[in-house]
C-alpha cells in the first residue's frame, strides 16, 4: 500500500486517497451559474480517481468575479447547479469541494483567451462591461488597471455577510470540503500583503482572519475547512514564509484544518500563480508546505508542478505535506490518479476504475501482456 492511496480523515469527511484536483477557473459560467461544461469537466476528475475534486474559485459577490465567466455563489439560485456537480462527484467516490473567492482588485478582467487584462472596448462590444472593484486601499494592480474603491469598516460587515451566506449555500449544495482563496493577489491576499496594503502584519491579517472565523462558524463542525495562501509574494518587501507560518498558526486556532500552499500573484500578471516565483522546478512549492506543516503544526496541501506519482508519494512519506494537489496534470490526463495507482502498484486489479471501465480494462491489460506490449 502506498501512502498516496491510503484514505485520509478530515473531521467527519473521509477521502479515498490523498490526491486532490486543484481548483481551476474555466471562465465558462453564465451569470455565475455552472454549466454542463463544469459537470463534465469536474465529473471526469471524479471518475479519474481523485480523492477530493475542487470546483474552481467561485465568487461570493458578483463584483468579486475575476471575469464575466466566473462561477458564483452569491445567490440562492446558484445552489441547484452546484448541487448537480457535487452529487455527481460524490457518486463517483470523490469528495466534492469548492473554493470560495473574491477577486478584489483583480476583478473585472477579460477572460485569459481575450488577453487577461482590464476589459477593453472589444470586450464591451461582446457585452462584457467593466464594473466597480474593491480593495484594501485605492492602489491599483498596476498601470492601466482599474483603481479599486477602498473597503471601509461598514463594507467589511457586508463582505463578511456575503462570505457567511456563501458558506451556507456551499453546505446546501452538498459540498464536503470548503476552501477560502487567500492567494494569488485576490482580495484576502491583497489584505495580507504589504505590497497591496498598509499597516503591521497584525493589521493586515485582521480582515482575512475575520473571514476565516465567519466561515468556520457558518460551516458545519464535521466538515473540513482549507485556506489557500500565497506562501510568499516573491517580491522585494513582500509577504514572506515567516508571515505565512504566523498566519497559519492563527488559522489553526480558528479551526482551519488544512493550509494549501501556493505562492505569488500579488502584482502584474493576472494569472494564478506568480510568474516570478523561485525557480520553476518540479515541486517548487513543496518547501512551503513542509515548513508550514512543521512550524505551524497543521496539515498542509502541496501543489505546483507535481508531475509524477513517485514525486507525490515521496512528498507524503517524507512528511512534507498531507495532501497532494494537481492542476495542469489533471487537465492533461483526467485519469492521472488511476494511472498513478497502477504505477505505484496500488491497483493491480484495476478495482479503482469506475466499474463500467475497470472490468474491461483489466482484460485489456492481460491482452497487452500476451502481445508483449506490457511487462
Ligand atoms: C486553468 C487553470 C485555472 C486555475 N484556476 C485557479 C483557481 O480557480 N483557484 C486557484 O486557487 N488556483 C487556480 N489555478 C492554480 C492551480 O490550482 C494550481 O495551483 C497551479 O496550476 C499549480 O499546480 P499545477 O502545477 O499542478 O498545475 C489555476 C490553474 C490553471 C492551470
Amino acid at each position: 500500500m502506498t501512502l498516496l492511496f491510503e484514505p485520509i480523515e478530515l473531521r467527519g469527511a473521509k477521502a479515498r486517497n490523498r490526491l486532490v484536483v486543484s481548483p481551476m477557473c474555466q471562465y465558462s459560467a453564465r451569470d455565475g451559474q455552472v454549466t454542463d461544461w463544469h459537470l463534465v469537466h469536474l465529473g471526469k476528475f471524479a471518475q479519474g480517481g481523485g480523492g477530493i475534486v475542487f470546483v474552481e474559485a467561485t465568487a461570493v459577490e458578483a463584483r468579486g468575479r475575476i471575469t464575466h465567466g466566473d462561477t458564483g455563489i452569491w445567490d440562492d439560485a446558484h445552489v441547484a447547479g452546484l448541487r448537480r456537480v457535487a452529487d455527481f462527484v460524490r457518486s463517483q467516490g470523490a469528495l466534492p469541494a469548492i473554493q470560495l473567492a473574491h477577486a478584489g482588485r483583480k476583478a473585472s478582467m477579460a477572460r485569459p483567451w481575450y488577453g487577461n487584462g482590464p476589459l477593453t472596448p472589444d470586450d464591451v462590444a461582446r457585452g462584457e462591461r467593466p464594473w466597480e472593484i474593491v480593495g484594501p486601499t485605492d492602489q491599483a494592480l498596476g498601470d492601466g488597471w482599474i483603481r479599486p474603491r477602498p473597503i471601509r469598516p461598514e463594507d467589511e460587515q457586508t463582505l463578511l455577510a456575503s462570505y457567511r451566506a456563501a458558506v451556507r449555500r456551499a453546505h446546501a449544495a452538498g459540498f464536503d470540503v470548503l476552501e477560502l482563496h487567500a492567494a494569488h493577489g485576490y482580495l484576502l491576499h491583497s489584505f495580507l500583503s504589504p505590497i497591496a496594503n498598509r499597516g503591521t502584519r497584525e493589521d493586515r491579517m485582521r480582515f482575512p482572519l475575520a473571514v476565516a472565523r465567519a466561515a468556520r462558524e457558518a460551516w458545519p463542525a464535521e466538515k473540513p475547512l482549507f485556506v489557500r495562501v500565497s506562501s510568499i509574494d516573491d517580491v522585494e518587501g513582500g509577504w514572506s514564509l515567516d508571515d505565512t507560518v504566523a498566519f497559519a498558526r492563527e488559522l489553526k486556532a480558528i479551526g482551519v484544518d488544512v493550509i494549501d500552499c501556493s505562492s505569488g500573484g500579488i502584482q502584474g500578471s493576472a494569472t494564478a500563480a506568480a510568474k516570478t516565483v523561485v525557480a520553476r522546478v518540479p515541486g517548487f512549492q513543496l518547501p512551503f508546505a513542509e515548513r508550514v506543516r512543521k512550524e505551524a503544526d497543521i496539515k498542509t496541501m502541496a501543489v505546483g508542478l507535481i508531475i509524477t506519482p513517485l514525486q507525490a508519494e515521496e512528498a507524503l512519506t517524507a512528511g512534507r505535506a498531507d495532501l497532494i494537489a494537481i492542476g495542469r496534470e489533471a487537465l492533461y490526463d483526467p485519469n492521472w490518479p488511476l494511472h498513478a495507482a497502477q504505477a505505484l502498484g496500488a491497483d493491480p486489479e484495476m478495482k479503482r476504475w469506475p466499474l463500467q471501465y475497470g472490468w474491461w480494462l483489466v482484460r485489456r491489460e492481460g491482452l497487452l501482456r500476451k502481445l508483449g506490449l506490457r511487462r
